[in-house]
């Protein structure tokens, strides 16, 4: 018996990294799993279909099922496709685990347009627009009177709810990723679908030039950055155990999760009348009493 028998997953980006180690998991769970991966580079070029069709053939041969798709996820044409197969090929869809993501890295002032787009898109269209499609499923089933215990696991970053310098691109997609789980999280709540987000920190090709030499085993042999560890969490998440859980934003690290809150008030200052900037200048030690007024510090690192 797996905690996931019976279910029909999709997972985004799974060629590589973390996404392939949450395919591999899902199905020793005993989900089928659509492995979509359009097979591009770190900066989202080329199309090499080898990395998903290995991942595909690791399942299959550990007695599992799953399927490639190659679909881009950031066009509306290529999420309807691979919700479609999931739907039209194994009869359902339970959990959808968008992960697909690229880098572009720059200094705001080096930044190109390009730039800018393909990683708002990848990231935060490619987000929403396979959850559209699995909503509109979802919701169509729901009202039907079938039973639907939907799951939607997104990926944020640390970088999106702290702001990482060299990623305005990726860090505002990241941050948008977070607010719309909270948003899909309430609409999709009265349909039996759960909507979370994991901030993973692991060993890709996408961090190791990042955390390069820090990324290594611990003395105890426990490899705290082997992204295995990231789908341990999102397997649960998509379990039906996890379905009181729903719009929350996890940071994941090794054997840490740490549950978040956002954008919490920390300083306040109250009058029964807008506020003169003048008067803003004299109330600026109330507003910020006890705490700084220059970049909030929130690092875990
Ligand atoms: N590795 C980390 O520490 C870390 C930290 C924070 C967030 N993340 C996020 O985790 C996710 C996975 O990252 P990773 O580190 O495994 O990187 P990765 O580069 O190893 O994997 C990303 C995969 O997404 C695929 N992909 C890119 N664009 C796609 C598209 N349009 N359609 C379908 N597939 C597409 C790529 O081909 C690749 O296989 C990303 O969203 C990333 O931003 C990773």
């Amino acid at each position: 018996m797996g905690l996931l028998d019976e279910k029909v997953a999709i997972v985004t980006g799974a060629g590589r990294g973390i996404g392939r180690e949450e395919a591999i998991q899902l199905a020793n769970e005993g989900a089928t799993v659509i492995v979509n991966d359009v097979g591009g580079s770190l900066q989202g070029e080329g199309d090499d279909r080898t990395p998903a069709q290995e991942v595909v053939d690791t399942i299959t041969a550990a007695g599992g099922t799953a399927a490639v798709n190659s679909d881009d996820i950031s066009s509306w044409g290529g999420a309807k496709s691979v919700v479609d197969q999931a739907v039209e090929g194994y009869g359902s869809l339970d959990i959808l685990v968008n992960n697909a993501g690229i880098l572009r890295d720059k200094m705001s002032f080096n930044m190109e347009e390009s730039d800018w787009d393909d990683v708002i898109r990848v990231h935060l269209k490619g987000h929403f627009a396979p959850s559209h499609f699995a909503a509109v499923y979802w919701r169509a089933k729901a009202k039907r009177g079938e039973d639907v215990r939907g799951r939607i696991i997104n990926t944020s970053s640390e970088a999106g709810l702290y702001g990482n310098a060299g990623q305005a691109n990726y860090s505002a997609a990241k941050a948008g990723i977070a607010s719309m789980t909270w948003v899909l999280a309430r609409e999709l709540e009265r349909y039996g679908v759960t909507v979370n987000a994991i901030a993973p920190r692991a060993r890709t090709r996408m961090t190791e030039n990042l955390f390069g030499d820090m990324a290594t085993k611990r003395d105890d042999g426990f490899d705290e950055w082997d992204p295995k560890n990231i789908s341990q969490l999102v397997t649960f998440l998509a379990s039906d155990e996890a379905a009181d859980v729903n719009g929350q934003v996890f940071i994941v690290f090794g054997g840490n999760i740490w549950a978040t809150t956002a954008f919490q008030p920390v300083g306040e200052v109250h009058r029964d009348h807008a506020w003169t900037p003048q008067e803003l200048i004299e109330a600026k030690g109330d507003l910020f009493k006890g705490i700084s007024s220059g970049i909030p510090k929130f690092s875990f690192f």
